[in-house]
């Protein structure tokens, strides 16, 4: 069954990002799964958010959680299989949810068949051709440049040749079991529209893009020379040598030509860490995707006036070509909001999202408060908006996973100095009791990554009709949005206010407050209080807190 939709559904969808190996396990096995994902669809559902994203369940060695794909067509025996995988996308379709995968066009799996074939077929084959293959520099084994994986180390690796010799060097921008793939074929072109077409065929609604503002890398394979890895000028007057190449775009055009064929028509988000708003809004240009993550909002400390100019730039960038924002707090890859709120907050934007150490202390009753008031803030703005797991229940980042546990390749390859994302891929709680806090069967076994014993506190099961818990205020905040006229896509005009403190109203009188770091505020003579994320005093509205008022 496919749901029958407004077709810019999209345009100010709240979608919950669902990391299957973390979110609930069926099997008992320690790592989620699909099964346990069907269980628990009328949570999602109950939660009020319009659609999910699943984070890759395709076969993979795990060298980066799935992100390594061996086979685009098809779902890990780990998660379960294809008709279990047919069997969640009609459940969900049934509760009116809809399904967003994720694809991975970068790179593939080194477990991958045209990979496997690229090692047998030798140098200067078509199958190496598929890849970034290079001979190395001097006498072959220095890497052919000086390019960093963004994990750590070399983006080089050198393989043995099929008669036993040292032999060429493949690219990969992540994991050594990550190659890059070669866009200048046509033939991976060929191949990924295939694969959105098999995901379409199922009912699958749409795709988030892994890395979108990757695939094509300067043919000359120049070094980058000490600068950053990242694009050097936003105005896009010197291309990087790999991110956010204009090439790029012309994917996203053919991407585009594939999902209008459907009805309705399947939409794209994408995943692009580019350099401010101008480069974003590239992306969702006419013709090309529908929607992409606006990650300046989630590295923007909690400073008003940072939040305030980051949210019209990028309303004015988008705007420019009748796109929506795409607003998010948190995902699989950062620091979890209510840790990071609960630390010092800087005063300017970080480049990228910064991780945190072992031995941080954050306050994280401010953190909640903040991570409240910022939810407030982020579903009256105009746009979309997307939820990580567990975010609806306030988890934190956990900072003591025992280093012998540590999974993300970071651990590793940056020589075990950073941590990496484990942190933000807990297992989730739903019982307030059980071995795995309901994330499996009770006489399963642990969770891949153990729970703190204090999220019992957190669960579900803990927070379910508890006023004022984070759940309930999650699916107080989510109804009010959908329920009122002036939320979702439309104007927002700001209205004046002190230092510290952001007032902005929707249509039909909505207004949003967010007292971000500043005096306790009045609310306006004959308001009335929609919804507030903490208490208001006798003052009105204190610092770290926000309301949803009608004017
Ligand atoms: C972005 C994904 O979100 C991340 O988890 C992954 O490690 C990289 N892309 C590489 O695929």
């Amino acid at each position: 069954m496919t749901l029958a939709a407004p077709a810019d559904w999209w345009r100010d969808a709240v979608i919950y990002q669902v990391y299957p190996r973390s979110f609930a396990d069926g099997n008992g096995d320690g790592m989620g799964d699909i099964a346990g994902l069907r269980a628990r669809l009328p949570y999602i559902h109950a939660l009020g958010v319009d659609a999910i994203w699943i984070n890759p369940w395709y076969p993979s060695p795990m060298a980066d959680a799935g992100y390594d794909v061996a086979d685009y067509r098809d779902v890990a025996p780990v998660f379960g299989s294809l008709a279990e995988a047919e069997a969640l996308i009609a459940e969900a379709h049934a509760l009116e949810l809809r399904v967003l995968l994720d694809i991975v066009p970068n790179h593939t799996s080194t477990e991958h068949p045209w990979f496997k074939a690229a090692l047998d077929a030798g140098p200067g084959s078509p199958a190496r051709q598929r890849y970034i293959f290079r001979t190395g520099r001097g006498d072959g084994s220095e890497p052919p440049n000086d390019w960093q994986s963004v994990f750590g180390g070399s983006a080089w690796t050198r393989i043995t040749e099929a008669d036993g010799r040292a032999g060429e060097w493949y690219l990969h921008l992540f994991d050594v079991g990550q190659p890059d793939l070669n866009w200048d074929q046509p033939e991976v072109h060929a191949e990924f529209m295939s694969v959105l077409r098999f995901w379409f065929d199922r009912g699958v609604d749409g795709f988030r893009i892994d890395v979108a503002n990757a695939l094509f890398k300067d043919p000359d394979l120049p070094d980058l020379a000490g600068s950053e890895l990242q694009p050097p000028a936003g105005d896009g007057s010197v291309e990087h040598p790999f991110w956010d190449r204009d090439v790029v775009h012309d994917v996203y055009r053919e991407w585009r030509g594939v999902a209008d064929q459907y009805t309705p028509p399947r939409v794209f988000v994408a995943e692009a860490w580019v350099d401010g708003p101008e480069r974003l809004a590239r992306y969702v240009r006419r013709g090309q995707l529908h929607s992409a993550f606006n990650f300046d909002f989630l590295r923007t400390p909690w400073r008003s006036p940072l939040l305030r100019q980051g949210i019209d730039q990028v309303l004015a960038a988008l705007r420019g070509v009748d796109a929506e924002p795409t607003w998010v707090l948190s995902n699989h890859d950062v620091v979890r909001h209510v840790t990071r709120l609960g630390l010092p907050q800087r005063e300017t934007i970080p480049r990228r999202p910064e991780g945190v150490a072992a031995d941080a202390e954050p306050d994280l009753d401010l953190g909640t408060r903040r991570a409240r008031a910022a939810t407030l803030l982020m579903l009256s703005l105009p746009g979309g908006a997307y939820l990580y797991q567990g975010e609806e229940l306030g988890l934190w980042e956990v900072l003591d996973l025992p280093e012998r546990m540590l999974q993300d390749p970071t651990w590793v390859r940056s020589g075990k100095k950073q941590r990496g994302r484990d942190g933000a891929r807990v297992p989730m709680p739903w019982s307030a009791d059980g071995p795995s806090l309901g994330f499996g069967p009770s006489d399963g076994s642990p969770p891949w990554l153990p729970q703190p014993a204090a999220w019992a506190g957190m669960s579900v099961a803990a927070q379910t009709g508890v006023p004022g818990s984070m759940l309930e205020f999650y699916r107080g905040a989510l109804a009010i949005r959908r329920n009122h006229p002036g939320l979702g896509s439309g104007p927002l005009r700001w209205r004046e206010a002190p230092d510290g403190v952001l007032a902005f109203e929707r249509d039909h009188g909505f207004l949003c407050m967010v007292n971000v770091d500043g005096q306790p505020i009045g609310l306006p003579p004959g308001a009335s209080v929609l919804y507030a994320s903490g208490p208001l005093t006798q003052g009105g509205l204190p610092r770290d807190t926000a309301a949803w008022v009608q004017v």
